[in-house]
């Protein structure tokens, strides 16, 4: 709200049933709390924000996802530790996305396992699911973006709206069920081949209701994602049924919003509560242009943060991840 109380920001659809953009943050100082609550109520409507021109350096990128929510933090010393050059030791709220190594080089087939993996990234999915505390916000930058026309483009799909279109009977059959959610099976899914050899099942799993009320919109979210490799009670292969139904019914057109990335200094806002997302393919910049794109994500502050999970019982997937 300005001084007045009257809304300062401009909220424009960019889809029939979600996804805006917003016009008037100004982000070369410190966003005041007022206009923070607004774009909070217009995430919690639209599930996606786009800030065309924001221009944020890694400082304020941090300093604006921290008063949107406790900061989620890249395990930077067991990436060290695994041999990995972090461009970004000193900031473990920035997850770098991008495809350039601690040395500005696109990455390439030197490091399989950074290719291979984010593959999983073209698979619906939405962020840390695999962990025990969901994530709420994801605030993805551009910083250098490849020749316009070469792909690269993130995509949104409305999984509250197409929760609320299921059939009756279906939302019966899955307002009880209980998803476990693995980062490795998404990432086998992505490049079966490469990671052939891990079994998701000797890695903890984090559990969430597939059917999860929406805070900030008294929506429902049909929160099903790649991660999602089994429901309680039932095996990999039984679950699948399941899953590939609502699959069918998740990924019509109709739900999914596509956002160009325009001009460096651009960023996306999104719940991920509230929403699935994507990266899509390379398309022809693949390992021919840099691509630097960097993300920070808030932990979930709601009554559903946890899950089906422990609070007093935490970890994190990752690289240096053992079965409890
Ligand atoms: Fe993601």
């Amino acid at each position: 709200m300005g001084s007045l109380g009257e809304p300062s920001l401009t909220f424009k659809p960019l889809h029939p049933t979600f996804g805006a953009a917003v016009e008037g943050v100004d982000f070369s100082k410190p966003v005041p709390a007022e206009v923070l609550e607004e774009i909070k109520k217009g995430a919690d409507r639209f599930g996606v924000l786009v800030f065309r021109g924001a221009h944020l350096n890694n400082e304020t990128h941090i300093d604006f996802s921290k008063s949107l929510g406790d900061p989620n933090l890249y395990d930077v010393s067991a990436h060290i530790k695994a041999g990995r050059k972090m461009r970004f030791p000193e900031q473990p709220e920035i997850f770098d996305v991008s495809n350039v190594d601690d040395k500005g080089n696109i990455v390439t087939d030197a490091d399989p396992a950074r290719k291979e993996g984010n593959k999983g990234n073209f698979l619906w999915h939405a962020d840390m699911v695999y962990n025990p505390r969901r994530a709420l916000y994801s605030l993805l930058r551009a910083v250098e973006l490849p020749p316009k026309g070469s792909g690269g483009e993130t995509q949104y799909l409305d999984s509250r709206t197409a929760y609320d279109e299921l059939p009756q009977d279906l939302k019966d059959e899955i307002e009880p069920l209980i998803t476990n959610n693995s980062l490795m099976h998404n990432r086998k899914l992505g490049s079966p081949e490469f990671f052939k050899h891990i079994e998701p099942l000797d890695q903890p799993m984090a559990r969430y209701k597939l059917v999860a009320p929406h805070e900030g919109s008294g929506r429902k979210n049909l929160y099903m994602t790649t991660y999602a490799h089994h429901l309680d009670g039932k095996t990999w292969e039984e679950s699948k049924i399941l899953f590939d139904r609502l699959w069918d019914h998740l990924i019509q057109e109709k739900y999914i919003l596509t956002i160009y990335w325009d001009n460096n200094g651009d960023m996306v806002m999104w719940d991920n509560t509230a929403v699935l997302h994507r990266a899509t393919s390379t398309g022809s910049y693949g390992e021919k242009y840099v691509r630097d794109m960097r993300r920070t994500t808030t932990k979930d502050n709601s009554a559903y943060s946890w899950g089906e999970n422990d609070p007093n019982d935490p970890w994190e997937a990752g690289i240096s991840q053992k079965r409890p």
